[in-house]
């Protein structure tokens, strides 16, 4: 087993009514009754949550900051970092999924932060978020486990990037995670999210076998109960329970528990990241295209995990390369039910320049040994694109 450092200090409120709480939560964090009330493009105005929220901070002076768009902008995030300066706001309370989570993490970041906040972004030498306003969340998309991580991804649509960011300051305080909010997801969306939580799950997972043996066991389990209530959902996402399974896989898939002690990956992530920048394809989508590409291009690395996986997860019995292979296919078959296409000729026809493209950004990057082997550069991942078309 791998040495590893777990620290999650988010309190999780799951399930519903928990809504009355939000006053003296905010109140461990701040002495002022004034807050911003971050949100996306309305969604939350449709399905009661907003109402929840704003009965529930009765006595709060509420700064609306309504617009965080799915993969959120940089500029419009900025709007909001100057508000929150001249309003001298020192909590914001994030409504929405993971791009509304991911942008108020930024947000809170950049608000102290007196340089240019791209280029702690850029990870330009010296430029880091070395203060954070504290922020809460109320989760209304189960897929990023951005509600339990402190993590971010910020899109800068104008030169088509999109980057990570985190650190230990940008845990949530809480987050309040109540199933209920399955109910009004658009199908696409509750479709995304499964993939997303799945695909967290195996990026931490197909690796090495035996490093950890809960954790494997583990993501195990939240891969069986995301195959078991995920298109259950995906069909009568009115049904709580099923939802809080679902909502629950997803939180813990990236909550940091399936990292310790284990090697993980995420090349999938890292490759996907630039479809959604170059193309706008959903995150989770981009996964599904380059996750079984990657992993028959890695197929003689893997083949252990992947047996392990395909006779423990579905049951798979037969030699281990059949059953590495048998496992790439079922999982290809359940995003498949899902309506989630796992080539990039369904979103383009540009995959030769994407690939090309994504090549050169690598390159420039200097990302030349990611995976859990540290063998996939910039040839590699072009590779990867090439044959998920
Ligand atoms: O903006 P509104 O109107 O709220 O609509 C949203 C948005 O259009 C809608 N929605 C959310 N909850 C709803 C709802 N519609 C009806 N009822 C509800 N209850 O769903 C749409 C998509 O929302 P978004 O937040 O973009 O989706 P998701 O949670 O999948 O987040 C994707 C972003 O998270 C990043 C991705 O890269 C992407 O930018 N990720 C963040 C991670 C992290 N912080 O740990 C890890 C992930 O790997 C991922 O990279
Ligand atoms: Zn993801």
């Amino acid at each position: 087993m791998n040495n590893f450092d777990y620290y999650n200090p988010t309190r999780i409120l799951f399930g519903d009514n928990h809504y009355t709480r939000l006053p003296e939560l905010i109140k461990e964090k701040t002495s002022k009754r004034k807050i911003m009330l971050a949100y996306g493009g309305g969604s939350i105005h449709l399905n009661g949550v907003y109402q929840n929220v704003m009965s529930a901070l009765d006595g709060f002076v509420v700064t609306e900051f309504k617009g965080i768009e799915a993969n959120p902008e940089y500029s419009t995030l900025m709007k909001a970092v100057e508000i929150c300066r001249e309003q001298e706001i020192d909590f914001i309370l994030a409504v929405g999924g993971g791009s509304v989570i991911d942008g108020v993490k930024f947000i809170c970041g950049a608000v102290p932060y007196e340089g240019e906040p791209w280029d702690v972004l850029e990870r330009k030498p010296g430029c880091n978020f070395e203060k954070a306003i504290p922020f809460g969340t109320v989760l209304t998309l189960p897929a990023t486990g951005s509600e339990a991580n402190s993590g971010a991804v910020i899109s800068r649509s104008e030169i088509q990037m999109k980057r990570t960011m985190g650190g230990p300051m940008f845990f949530p305080h809480f987050s309040i995670c109540d199933p209920h909010v399955v109910a009004s997801l658009p199908q696409k969306q509750i479709a995304n999210g499964i993939v997303d939580a799945y695909m967290h799950t195996l990026e931490q997972y197909l690796t090495f076998t035996g490093e950890n043996l809960v954790q494997e066991r583990q993501a195990e389990g939240i891969l069986s109960t995301l195959l078991e209530v995920g298109p259950t959902v995906y069909i009568d996402p009115k049904d709580y329970d099923n939802a809080a399974q679902f909502m629950w896989c997803a939180t813990q898939a990236l909550n940091g528990l399936l990292r310790c002690g284990v090697t993980t990956d995420w090349a999938t992530h890292m490759i996907a990241h630039e479809l959604t920048a170059l193309h706008g394809i959903d995150h989770a989508r981009t996964l599904a295209i380059v996750g079984p590409s990657l992993w028959k291009h890695e197929l003689a690395n893997k083949k252990d995990k992947l047996a392990q996986y395909g006779s423990r997860v579905f049951g798979l019995a037969g030699s281990k390369d059949q059953i590495a292979h048998a496992a790439i296919e079922k999982t290809i078959e359940f995003f498949l039910k899902l309506d989630i296409p796992v080539d990039l000729k369904s979103y383009t026809d540009e995959s030769e320049k994407t690939a090309s493209i994504v090549e050169e950004r690598f390159a420039e990057r200097g990302w030349l040994h990611l995976g859990e082997r540290k063998n996939i550069g910039p040839a590699q991942a072009k590779e990867i694109i090439m044959a998920a078309t």
